[in-house]
């Protein structure tokens, strides 16, 4: 059952501090650096004001998405995150349920704690759901990752969603649970070693295209913050990007993602979709994404803050609250629908 006197997703933080353990906290909260990052994704969203239209006589409001050729009940999507079993028993596949139910996109975690076969099994039959993206790293050898990608294709993944911002990943203290592993990894591809060690293993757009070359499943590369990594994601064939700064937990300094976003989206010149992550708390963040250009909008942290709290059931209240609040901010903006939220709803005039 739902926690009582929660009315908006951020309520959910306080309770997952009060259930979870101290290791799974420090896990999911964790930030690089002193948290600058983490912190200027949500001051940006703040900092964006709404220029609302009125009069415009809606009679209805409709959030019907269009991404990679297919029309979305919900422009939101579950963003890929590990281990979610340390955040409820049901893990994964009540984060996938949740999402179905709500209409929102489903990122698996390569790192996910369920056989991705489950999660998928508990998302795919939903008539309204949303798309089922699975996300990956390069693994050191070749074979290990493309047999992760078949594995993703065999289980009904739509889309590829390369993770491209934590080649080289700071090692973070986590005591796990004997029982919460990353299960669809090969046992040896934890990373490790010197910064050496971890260069030496860092990708390239050689391995963008070698992707693109084993798999018909489009493939989208996951934290872009420069225009011009923007531009050769769209010469290099990719199929979209995602604005992401890793939600402040791998470089922290990094821009804000509603600060880079503009210019992706200028430089992709639409030719791909942009989507975004990070600091998204409220519905009126996620209007504001797409009216800087966003065809897509991640939400990460306050999802697990649900997952931890209620179960599947407080997942999908998260997503609900939301959609409930994009909906209302859409209407209050004067936009019945999706393709109407424009830079002319936001005062800087962007
Ligand atoms: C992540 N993120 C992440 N990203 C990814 O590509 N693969 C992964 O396995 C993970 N794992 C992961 C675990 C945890 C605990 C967190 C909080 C995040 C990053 C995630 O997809 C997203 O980019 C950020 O969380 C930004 O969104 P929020 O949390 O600010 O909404």
């Amino acid at each position: 059952s739902l926690p009582p006197g929660v009315t908006r997703p951020a309520d959910y933080e306080a309770r997952a501090r009060a259930i979870l353990g101290d290791d799974a906290w420090a896990y999911f909260s964790a930030h690089a650096g002193d948290g600058q990052t983490v912190r200027a994704n949500r001051a940006a969203w703040a900092a964006l004001a709404l220029q609302p239209r009125v009069l415009r006589g809606l009679r209805s409001i409709d959030t019907t998405t269009v991404l990679l050729g297919s029309s979305l009940p919900s422009p939101l999507l579950v963003a890929p995150m590990a281990l979610q079993r340390l955040a409820h028993p049901d893990g994964e596949v009540a984060m996938a349920a949740a999402a179905a139910a709500l209409g929102a996109g489903f990122i698996l975690s390569s790192q996910a704690s369920q056989p991705m076969e489950s999660i998928a099994a508990a998302f795919l039959p939903d008539r309204h759901r949303g798309p089922l993206w699975f996300q990956l790293y390069l693994l050191p050898q070749r074979a290990a990752t493309l047999e992760l990608v078949r594995r993703a294709e065999a289980a009904g993944c739509e889309a590829l969603v390369l993770t491209v911002d934590a080649a080289v990943r700071a090692a973070r203290p986590l005591r796990l649970p004997p029982d919460v592993l990353p299960v669809n990894l090969p046992p040896t591809s934890a990373p490790g070693g010197t910064l050496q060690d971890l260069l030496a293993l860092a990708p390239a757009w050689e391995d963008v295209a070698w992707l693109r070359s084993v798999t018909r499943l489009p493939v989208l590369l996951k934290g872009v913050l420069h225009p011009a990594d923007a531009a050769e994601a769209v010469r290099q064939g990719v199929a979209g990007v995602i604005v992401s700064n890793h939600g402040g937990r791998v470089l922290d300094g990094a821009v804000a993602t509603a600060t880079a976003l503009p210019a992706v989206v200028a430089a992709v010149e639409r030719r791909i979709p942009v989507l975004v992550d990070g600091g998204v708390q409220g519905g009126t963040d996620v209007l504001k994404a797409l009216a800087l250009g966003a065809g897509g909008v991640l939400v990460g942290r306050p999802l697990l803050w649900g997952l931890a709290a209620a179960g599947a059931a407080g997942a999908a209240h998260v997503l609900r609250l939301l959609r409930d609040e994009l909906e209302l901010a859409m209407a209050q903006c004067g936009a019945g629908a999706i393709a109407q939220l424009d830079g002319s709803l936001l005062a800087s005039g962007a």
